[in-house]
């Protein structure tokens, strides 16, 4: 941090929040809000007078409540730039100065109730996104008794405790009764891997178990005559030097027993706590006495985490982390050029990998900046200005904000932010939007090719090239073997797939249509696909209205491994093929000929997290389930996605 603060090439920007991010690749901007901090920073020197005068006592963030500091504080011993600062919702008051000791205290006159704060407009190339995580509550755990028993503890607070810059100084003690500590015990896993999201997260925290042998080991040097003991899952010691620092703890005397406890009581006399634990390795219920028990609580994504991805155009994994553009070989990019992640906003990381990764983002973000120009994929969006209608629709579905629209213009779209997925061509009812090398003469020209000639033999298939062409590439290599009759074309996206062509497709004898795109979280256009599914909605309906079975159109999301899966989708796509006869297909095409299409049924907002009725399409399996624009739908029996959504219960 203070090397941060020296370095000529940066400007530390503290006590700010970013507000707004507008723009693209090479060309952001940035709003940023500058708190007043009330202090002159560059004249301060942290001498502490004013924060001995100060009559506010608040309890201290950075002690995690175990501390106190005053409403002029210093954020932390190591805060750069090491100056203080005043909590403006905690201070008496500033204007009118209701206390003002301070300002008489501070000998360099640093002290300007009349400062403001500042909006900054920054013109920046790239922009790391590096926020961070915060830790699990684990008051919901009420066994563990962590609201009722002073001598449960979180990992976090037992940093604190045995801080030398703790609240305690050093001087280790229990928080209950401040004598020090002889047993303790240590739980892992509080928080994480979890399918109850009452209790926690599915996923593993991936700090929590060396984070517990370096804390055993640091008593073990601090304190030798401490007994300690961990209960735990299973103990995840991947990293370099990790498994022999296990192993030294466990020379030490460090007990580490498989199994966690199902229930923790305190002796109210004493304040010590009863562990009741099944030792799944010595099979036995073994009982326990600590004089302080510590929650090895996992991580969870940073509150503000939801607030920067919709402001910077991110998409989210199922653990409500930031995601990168891709696990394996992009880890450090995001789906939206220019921006980059780094450590736990991406997923909980420990400060080796986070460093790590926060070199590669700032050496990608450097790259980036020292280019002239910057090459983009040619597939992009264009908008025909005679055919514009003024709408504003194409801007309301862009995952990127690459669409500039204002009432009464025609929309523009800025090529170098556009990533190619052909939603808004998809959305456009004008036919005002075409896609660059995915256009819709190209779509058109591809299903003739593929209807000309007995068409009720083939599965019309819309592709998306990310993951379920790959997945078809998959079973391919495999040597999986599955019904010759689809026929496919493929999109950059599935949310290029305009129903016109569904029901172009329909209308030229196709017996059956079926659209696939990447699962939910994985659309490599953030949430694209979440378009995809609202049209087919709409598209099943409009078929029933035709009187057309709306089954014979089919929606899946396969991943570029999930080459079984791919071959199961042909398989029920060719059963659902030959349940239609050639009679049906000629009736639909006489329907179609005149029909008008009607237009798509687009849920409201108030339909959102409703109780509501589902069908699948793929088995005529029906049940009641809960809306969201969201959560990936599936069929509970038969797995397939072709979920319709019939109505919202309201
Ligand atoms: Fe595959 Fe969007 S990229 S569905």
């Amino acid at each position: 941090m203070m090397d941060v603060g020296r370095h000529p090439n940066i400007e530390l920007l503290t006590h700010a929040e970013v507000e707004d991010v507008s723009g693209y690749v090479g060309n952001f901007r940035a709003r940023v809000r500058k708190k007043a901090r009330y202090v002159d920073e560059g004249e301060c020197t942290a001498c502490g007078d004013c924060a001995a005068v100060c009559p506010v006592v608040v309890p201290d963030e950075y002690q995690i409540g175990l501390g106190s500091r005053k409403a002029i504080h210093i954020p932390f011993p190591q805060a750069v730039p090491s100056a203080y600062i005043v909590a403006a919702d905690e201070c008496l008051g500033q204007n009118p100065i209701a206390c003002g000791k301070c300002i008489e205290a501070c000998e360099k006159k640093c002290i300007d109730f009349d400062m403001q704060d500042e909006l900054l407009d920054l013109e920046v190339g790239a922009i790391i996104v590096a926020t961070g995580m915060e830790v699990y509550d684990p008051t919901a755990v009420d066994e563990y008794g962590y609201a009722r028993f002073p001598n449960v503890v979180t990992s976090m607070e037992f940093e604190r405790l045995i801080s030398t810059g703790g609240p305690l100084e050093g001087h280790f003690a229990r928080p209950g009764d401040l004598t020090r500590p002889k047993h303790i015990g240590f739980i892992q896993c509080v928080g994480s891997r979890t399918q109850d999201p009452e209790r926690g997260y599915p996923y593993c925290s991936n700090t929590c178990c060396m984070n517990t042998v370096k804390d055993a080991q640091y008593l073990k040097d601090n304190y030798p005559d401490t007994e300690i003991t961990v209960f735990y899952m299973d103990l995840r010691t991947f990293g370099k030097g990790f498994e022999e620092l296990l192993m030294r703890t466990k020379s030490n005397g460090v007990r580490y027993i498989r199994g966690l406890p199902g229930e923790v009581r305190e002796d109210p006399a004493s304040g010590n706590l009863r562990v009741t634990v099944e030792n799944t390795t010595a099979n036995r219920l073994e009982t326990h006495e600590f004089d302080m028990l510590v929650l090895s609580v996992g991580g969870k994504p940073a509150t503000n985490t939801e607030a920067i991805r919709q402001m910077v155009s991110l998409s989210k994994s199922p653990s409500g982390f930031l995601k990168e553009a891709h696990p394996k070989l992009r880890p450090v990019d995001t789906p939206t050029k220019g921006v980059y992640i780094a450590g736990a906003a991406e997923s909980p990381k420990d400060v080796r990998e986070s460093v790590t990764q926060a070199s590669a983002a700032a050496s990608h973000a450097a790259i980036l900046l020292n280019k002239s120009r910057f090459a983009v994929e040619a597939i992009t969006a264009v908008v025909d200005e005679d055919l514009c209608k003024m709408c504003g629709q194409c801007a309301g579905v862009c995952p990127f904000g690459a669409i500039h629209w204002e009432k009464k213009s025609v929309a523009h779209i800025t090529s170098a932010a556009c990533s190619g997925c052909g939603t808004c061509a998809a959305e456009c009812k004008f036919g005002a939007i075409e896609m660059r090398h995915f256009s819709d003469q190209a779509m058109y020209a591809q299903l003739d090719a593929i209807l000309d000639e007995d068409p009720s033999q083939k599965v019309v298939t819309f592709a998306c090239n990310w993951c379920s062409y790959a997945g078809a590439d998959t079973a391919g290599v495999a040597r999986m073997a599955y019904p010759p009759n689809a026929r496919i074309i493929r999109t950059m996206c599935s949310g290029r797939v305009n129903p016109e062509f569904i029901w172009y497709a329909f209308k030229k004898g196709a017996p059956v249509v079926l659209v696939s795109g990447c699962h939910y979280v994985d659309c490599h256009y953030i949430d694209a696909n979440r378009s995809t599914t609202r049209r087919l909605d709409g598209l099943w309906d409009g078929l029933e209205k035709q009187g057309l079975r709306p089954d014979r159109l089919l929606l899946e999301w396969c991943s570029a491994a999930e080459g079984p899966r791919w071959q199961t989708i042909m398989t029920e796509a060719e059963k659902k093929r030959a349940s239609v006869s050639p009679e049906e297909v000629e009736r639909t095409r006489e329907l179609l000929a005149s029909a008008r299409v009607p237009s798509p049924r687009n849920p409201k907002e108030s339909d959102e997290n409703q109780d509501a009725e589902f069908a699948c399409m793929r088995c005529g399996h029906e049940w009641a389930g809960y809306f969201s624009a969201n959560l990936e739908r599936t069929c509970p029996q038969c797995r397939s996605n072709s979920v319709r959504w019939l109505r919202t219960s309201r």
